[in-house]
């Protein structure tokens, strides 16, 4: 069984790249879980934001766990570049790629494998890979840039998420990411989400750990 605490993932897209290594060492003392890491290619997102090479030297700043997340077209080509630093590797349903080859091939490599879906994607287009993920990525945003509102129509597929989850039998993650403030993460860990992803909430926050505390204890 994975376990369900609440979780929060800073995303370093809001962090100052100029001093990365310091922002990444600032919000790991501030009692980040997890370091969420955004790859955007300009091609599945407009946005372009970093690969591989910044992933890994942000790897050198934290001993968290590093949650990669790829808004890519084409993931499982670019998988292994990640594999040796992250701890989770999560992929676009919407993506051109096979999805359960993509999922398997993670896991094989010893990580958290993530489906992730985009807020126009209704909820059931998961199903079929339930059992086959470790981590449910629902985007409470468009991807593509950090700072925008969380959209609450998002907040039932969480809650159907959850009820597979406890009905069927699959032991999965739900993590949210987009617009997660104190308020949003109440209502997304009252649907059934456990990992927060917080992107401006944190890193623009007089006080990151104050910020995390109040977000793990929503
Ligand atoms: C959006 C990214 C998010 C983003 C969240 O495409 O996947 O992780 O950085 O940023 P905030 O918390 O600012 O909405
Ligand atoms: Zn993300």
């Amino acid at each position: 069984m994975l376990s369900r605490k609440i979780l929060v993932a800073p995303s370093i897209l809001a962090s100052d790249f100029s001093r990365l290594g310091d922002e990444v060492e600032r919000v790991t003392s501030a009692g980040a879980d997890w370091i969420h890491c955004d790859v955007m290619d300009g091609h599945f997102v407009d946005n372009i934001s970093f690969g591989p090479a910044i992933v890994e030297a942000a790897s050198r700043y934290t001993s968290l766990p590093l949650d990669v997340h790829l808004m890519i077209d084409h993931p499982d080509r670019y998988l292994e570049r990640f594999m040796s630093f992250a701890s989770s590797i999560s992929v676009h349903l919407e993506a051109p790629h096979d999805v359960s080859k993509t999922l398997a091939t993670v896991r094989e490599a010893g990580l958290l494998a993530g489906l992730a879906i985009s807020p126009q994607t209704p909820i059931e287009k998961i199903e079929p890979y339930l059992g086959a993920f470790d981590i449910l990525l629902i985007m409470t945003v468009n991807p593509g840039r950090g700072g925008q509102a969380f959209l609450p129509d998002m907040l039932p597929k969480i809650a159907q998420a959850a009820i597979w989850r406890s009905q069927g039998g699959h032991e999965f993650h739900i993590e949210v990411d987009g617009g997660i403030n104190a308020r949003t993460a109440l209502d997304s860990v009252q649907a059934g989400a456990n990992i927060l992803v917080a992107g401006t909430s944190v890193f623009r926050a007089p006080d990151a750990a104050v910020e995390i505390k109040q977000l793990r204890e929503v």
